[in-house]
């Protein structure tokens, strides 16, 4: 067996030994040899023209040429920085990976991002923030790729290519930029209730937080953890900020998206080269992992639904601190490929439909979007655990493979048998039985309630937050041009909570429709409110 080389040092990860300075005495090409001039191309005599044999100037402009590579399909737009996480130990009970263990220190590379719109839009829109983490942990990558909404539009993955093209401008005049405030956008949700939930965060102040740092993050996912004994839990991941959460009024994002479209990303930045070095407590709601995987009446594999902290309460796990810009925004913030599939000995998916179509698409994407199948020798993406792949060849391959047998087991390299079990570190599959009757496009009955979380939500909130609900959902659905749609999204609002179907419905100037489904009482969960909303653990 030959281990490559591409374990990656924390120095040499983004900004270590291949980050050249390119500060030399000398200019060169890229092969290495002395130039003694790049500002005039050869020409026959001064004035030309200029000659073809000129394969510095070739190779100047054809480099620059394919400098720009494909923005991400969702998430484009993006701010990354390095951190550490370090483990309380805490999560020993329900797993068993190395990570989370009491003082274990992990490097960590973050990036957030708006989801639709392109690299270059502003920072400050109305839309749902990604929250995506990769932890170098000495058992090879963990990538927590979520968001600081806690539930998704679809409940599955099957639907997110549809979804995204109502969200994304209109495919005639690339208008508008906005997610929410076109027509695709509403006739999608309106006839599609179970995106009822998210949408209602999205009208919500969490959908213009005032600061990355000061965001919550969410798995949405159920994952099931494995513990040393074998033991398996179902849990959801949250990170909490230590700077508590905090939103823009619109009236400031809107003049912010105008004054400062890099309002994000500079405040990240400042605050991390000021030494103001933001922190998340991750944490875990833990459920029982049981055959139905329903908790107090929810389905835990429905991505639409939250679970209430009353219910469960989030148990810290460890810290996050971000500490580190970077070097060089399009070696590590564009190239880092973050996968819902990078898990760890102790860390499990479900059957969530949702997650099951993710674990597809972003190793898919990845391949087109960084240039063939060898992206995780990227510094930003390499693992710090040796790494031993069998996997050969192929555009950008940057590994020096040494034997001769690329498969197990051999008896010509070293000959040794390939064995590996959890006993081992391996990563084992958690053995989960599937349901008698296979090949079925459809969902469970327990997928089929879409309004009573979004009523909690809205419920929940204070009532100015209230008020910014029913600002943000008169000024989006106001841009909507087609009056079928707007009545739809009312009687879905309806569905959800009558004043507010009321108070939007009177700001369109049209008539509130009455619920078609029972409304039942909901207690106010106290997590789900933000204003004054703090994570005290200091
Ligand atoms: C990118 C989160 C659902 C496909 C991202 C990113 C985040 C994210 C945070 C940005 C990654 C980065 O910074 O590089 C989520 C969450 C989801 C969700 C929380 C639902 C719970 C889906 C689904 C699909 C999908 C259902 C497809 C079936 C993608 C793709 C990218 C992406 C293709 C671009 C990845 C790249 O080019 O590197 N997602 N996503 N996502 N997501 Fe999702």
């Amino acid at each position: 067996a030959s281990p490559d080389t591409r374990t990656a040092t924390g120095a040499e990860t983004g900004a270590g030994h291949e980050a050249r300075e390119q500060q030399g005495a000398y200019l060169t090409t890229s092969s290495g040899t002395r130039l003694h001039d790049t500002d005039h191309s050869l020409k026959a005599g001064a004035r030309g023209p200029t000659l073809l044999q000129d394969h510095h100037l070739r190779e100047k402009i054809t480099h620059f040429d394919h400098e720009r590579i494909p923005e991400r399909v969702v998430h484009a737009r993006g701010a990354g920085v390095h951190g550490v996480f370090v483990g309380y130990g805490t999560a020993g009970p329900v797993c068993k990976s190395a990570f989370l263990r009491e003082g274990e220190t992990t490097p960590v590379f973050v990036r957030f991002s708006t989801v639709v719109g392109s690299r270059g839009s502003a920072d400050t829109v109305r839309d749902t923030r990604g929250f995506a983490a990769k932890f170098y942990t000495t058992e090879g990558n963990f990538d927590l790729v979520g968001n600081n909404i806690p539930v998704f539009f679809i409940q599955d993955g099957i639907k997110f290519p549809d979804i995204i093209h109502a969200a994304k401008p209109h495919p005639d005049r690339e208008i508008p930029q906005a997610q929410s405030a076109h027509d695709t956008f509403w006739d999608f949700v309106s006839l599609h209730t179970e995106a009822t939930h998210h949408v209602l965060w999205s009208m919500s102040d969490r959908a213009v937080p005032r600061s990355y740092r000061m965001m919550e993050g969410f798995g949405v996912h159920t994952f099931r953890l494995v513990n040393v004994e074998g033991e398996t839990s179902l849990v959801k991941f949250h990170w909490k900020p230590r700077l508590g959460v905090h939103s823009l009024a619109w009236e400031e994002a809107q003049l912010l998206s105008g004054v400062d479209p890099d309002f994000h990303r500079r405040d990240l930045f400042d605050a991390i080269e000021a030494g103001a070095f933001p922190q998340w407590e991750l944490g875990i709601q833990v459920f029982p992992d049981t055959p139905e995987q329903i908790f107090e009446g929810v389905d835990l594999l429905d991505p639409t639904k939250i679970v209430p902290e009353e219910l469960a309460p989030v148990q810290p796990v460890g810290v996050l601190t971000l500490n580190r810009n970077t070097t060089n925004y399009f070696a590590e913030t564009e190239q880092v490929a973050f996968h819902v599939g990078h898990l760890v000995p102790g860390i499990d998916v479900t059957d969530d439909p949702l997650l099951h179509a993710r674990l597809f698409s972003y190793i898919d994407t990845q391949l087109s979007r960084l240039g063939g199948p060898n992206f995780n020798q990227i510094p930003v993406n390499r693992p710090h655990a040796p790494v031993n792949d069998l996997l050969r060849d192929g555009a950008h391959q940057h590994a020096v493979h040494a034997g001769v047998a690329p498969y197990k087991p051999n008896t010509l390299d070293g000959g040794c048998p390939f064995q590996a079990g959890a006993d081992m570190g391996a990563y084992v599959e958690v053995a989960a039985p599937v349901a008698a009757a296979v090949k079925e496009r459809k969902s469970p009955a327990s997928f089929e309630d879409h309004f009573s979380q979004p009523r909690l939500f809205y419920r929940s909130l204070s009532p100015v937050e209230r008020q910014h609900v029913i600002a943000a959902f008169t000024f989006e659905l106001g841009k909507c041009y087609e009056k079928v749609i707007k009545e739809r999204q009312l009687q879905v609002l309806a569905n959800v909570d009558t004043e507010l179907c009321a108070a939007v419905a009177a700001g369109l100037g049209l008539p509130a429709p009455g619920s078609t489904v029972p409304l039942p009482e909901v207690t106010p969960s106290a997590a789900l409110s933000q204003l004054g909303k703090r994570w005290p653990t200091d």
